[in-house]
């Protein structure tokens, strides 16, 4: 679903069915403002880290997302957006906690420009990205420090109009697996290779040192709206994707074929 009003809200319990992922897209512009209503939604420890950002965008942000995120998990759970706790790995990923986790939700947000993605999955690690595509980017010198030899290459191959696009394809993909394992920045980024191709459903090419790990999950572009590049990386395989702007479901697995709506 796509979240674009200040007032939105969910009536009744959603069905999370194990064998699929749910993809929410929520327009930070349209809902930040009524930074209240979602506040009073939020626990203490959630206010008190929104009061401490430096600019009320970033503020707003974090307030409605995270609001966005508990009202969205309690239509799944059947709860009350503010009964809902969480805990934080090692890295900060957050997780459901208390009796809520025994459900198996996982979940993962991201946020850039005015776009926030928010995935749900039963029983599966899940990361997702999301970053507005920047054309005042030093692309290059980016991707010298941070892409493997590998992305290096098939980011030069881009024309110079298509490289800036090209790159946030692979950055996002790279920022979905590393959020999907939770390690956070401590995975270094040259570890692994994803492909940069438009549409690709099966971006996770290579994993080093283990390259079975590659295997293991299932990375995947995703819609992020116009001017947006998006990735989902999830583990296993076998799940359809419920994304926000198509109403459809779509298969995950190179080798399944796409499902019917
Ligand atoms: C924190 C990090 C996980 C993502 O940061 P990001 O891309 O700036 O931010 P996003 O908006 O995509 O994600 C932030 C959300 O991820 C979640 N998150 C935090 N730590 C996480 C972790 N270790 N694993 C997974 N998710 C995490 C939180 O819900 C957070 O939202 P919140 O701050 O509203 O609670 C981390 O990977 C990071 O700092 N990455 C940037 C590093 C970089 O240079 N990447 C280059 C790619 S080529």
């Amino acid at each position: 679903m796509n979240i674009t009003r200040p007032g939105f809200s969910l009536a009744g319990p959603i069905a999370l069915p194990e064998n699929e992922v749910q993809l929410w897209r929520v327009d930070l512009g349209a809902v930040g403002p009524e930074e209240p209503r979602w506040q009073q939604v939020l626990s203490e420890d959630e206010r008190a880290r929104a009061a401490r950002f430096h600019f009320s965008r970033d503020r707003q942000s974090y307030v409605s997302s995270r609001a966005l995120l508990r009202i969205i998990l309690a239509a799944y759970l059947g709860a009350e957006p503010r009964e809902l706790s969480f805990r934080y790995s090692e890295k900060e990923k957050p997780a459901l906690s208390g009796a809520h986790a025994a459900q198996k939700i996982e979940f993962n947000i991201s946020h850039s420009g005015m776009a926030a993605l928010l995935a749900f999955t039963r029983g599966r690690e899940v990361g997702v990205d999301v970053e507005l595509i920047r054309h005042d980017f030093d692309v290059e010198g980016i991707a010298h420090r941070f892409f493997s030899e590998h992305e290096r290459q098939e980011l030069m191959a881009f024309a110079l109009e298509e490289r800036h696009a090209a790159f946030f394809r692979c950055w996002t993909r790279k920022e979905a697996y590393v959020k999907a394992t939770g390690s956070g920045l401590s995975l270094p980024l040259s570890q692994f290779d994803v492909s940069m191709a438009a549409g690709n459903i099966n971006a996770l090419i290579a994993t080093r040192p283990d390259a079975t790990e590659a295997e293991r999950w299932c990375m995947r572009e995703v819609p992020g709206g116009d001017g947006y590049a998006a990735a989902l990386c999830v583990l296993g395989r076998g799940w359809r994707l419920r994304a926000w702007s198509e109403q459809e479901r779509v298969s995950c697995s190179a080798v399944d074929d796409v499902q019917a709506p």
